[in-house]
C-alpha cells in the first residue's frame, strides 16, 4: 500500500485556469512549519528571493543565490501538500541565456520537487520563459517593480508614473503572457496600469501593491505578519508577530532571571533505582 499522501497538489495549469474566477490566494514561505501553516490557506506558496531581506537580513534580493533558494524551496516542500510551490529564480541565475537558465530551473524542479520557477521578466525575457515552458518548466512572469533591478533603478519606488514606463510594463506582461507564462506577479504600479495588465493578457495576474482586480494577490508572509517596524504601503498587517515575540521573550527572559523557569512541570525528576541505573528509560525522554 501507498503511504503517499492523497491531497491532489494545485499545478499551474490549474493557477492559469483560475484567470477572471475565484481569486487565487498566494503568500511567500521560506520555511517548513511556516509552509505547513499557510498550506490550507494558499493555492500558491512563493520561496521568493525576499528570502534574503526577510530572512538572511540582506539590504536587497541581489546577493541570493540559487543553493539559497534550493535549501528554503525543500524546506517548504516538507511543509505543504496542496498549495503549488513556486520558486524565485534569483539575480544572475537566469539571465544570461535560455539555456543558462534552464540549467538553474531544473536544478530547482529536480532538487527540491517544488513545481514550478517564477523569473523577474523584462522584455527580453520571453525568449527565455518560451524555451523553459517548451522543456517542462511551468514558469510564472514578474512585471512592474523588479527589485533584482535595485542597482538600475536606483530604488523601490512604485512605477507607472510615465507614458513610456506604463507601455514598457504592457509590453513586458504581453510577452511573459505570448511565452506561455502561466501567472504573472505584478508588482507596485499604478493601480489603472495593473487592471490594464490584467485585461490585456491570458494569464492570471497575481497583485502585490497593484490592484484589487488582479486575478489574485500575494504578499510576504512576515510582512502582513507584523514582524517588522517598517512595511511598504501596499502591506495590509493581519497580524501583530513582532509583538508577540517580543513578549514571550520578555516573559521567558523574567523568568530565567527570577529563577522561575524552569518549573517543575518542565525538569525530569528521574528515580534512579539504586546504584543500577534509572528502573525504566522506555518513555522517550
Ligand atoms: O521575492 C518575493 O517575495 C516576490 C514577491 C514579492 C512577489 O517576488
Amino acid at each position: 500500500m501507498s503511504s503517499q499522501s492523497q491531497i491532489k497538489r494545485v499545478t499551474a495549469a490549474d493557477i492559469h485556469a483560475r484567470k477572471g474566477g475565484e481569486p487565487i490566494v498566494a503568500l511567500t514561505a521560506y520555511d517548513a512549519p511556516t509552509a505547513r501553516l499557510l498550506d490550507r490557506h494558499c493555492d500558491l506558496l512563493l520561496v521568493g528571493d525576499s528570502v534574503g531581506m526577510v530572512v538572511h537580513g540582506l539590504p536587497t534580493t541581489v546577493g541570493v543565490t540559487l543553493d539559497m533558494m534550493i535549501m528554503h524551496a525543500k524546506a517548504v516542500m516538507r511543509g505543504a501538500e496542496r498549495a503549488l510551490v513556486v520558486v524565485d529564480l534569483p539575480f544572475g541565475s537566469y539571465e544570461e541565456s535560455p539555456e543558462f537558465a534552464f540549467r538553474s530551473a531544473s536544478r530547482v524542479l529536480a532538487e527540491t520537487g517544488a513545481q514550478a520557477v517564477k523569473l523577474e521578466s523584462g522584455r527580453y525575457a520571453g525568449e527565455t520563459i518560451r524555451f523553459l515552458v517548451e522543456r517542462g518548466v511551468p514558469v510564472m512572469g514578474h512585471v512592474g517593480l523588479r527589485p533584482q533591478a535595485v542597482n538600475v533603478l536606483g530604488g523601490f519606488r512604485a512605477k507607472g508614473r510615465t507614458a513610456a514606463e506604463r507601455a514598457e510594463i504592457l509590453a513586458e506582461a504581453k510577452a511573459a503572457d505570448a511565452a506561455g507564462a502561466f501567472a504573472i506577479v505584478v508588482e507596485g504600479v499604478a493601480e489603472d496600469l495593473a487592471r490594464e495588465v490584467t485585461a490585456a493578457v491570458a494569464a492570471p495576474t497575481i497583485g502585490i501593491g497593484a490592484s484589487p482586480d488582479c486575478d489574485g494577490q500575494i504578499l510576504v508572509t512576515q510582512d502582513m505578519l507584523g514582524l517588522f517596524e517598517w512595511t511598504p504601503k501596499f502591506v495590509k498587517r493581519y497580524g501583530d508577530i513582532a509583538r508577540a515575540i517580543d513578549d514571550a521573550a520578555s516573559r521567558y527572559a523574567g523568568e530565567v532571571r527570577a529563577r522561575t523557569f524552569p518549573e517543575i512541570a518542565q525538569v525530569y525528576r528521574i528515580e534512579t533505582g539504586g546504584p543500577r541505573g534509572p528502573k525504566s528509560t522506555k518513555k522517550r525522554a
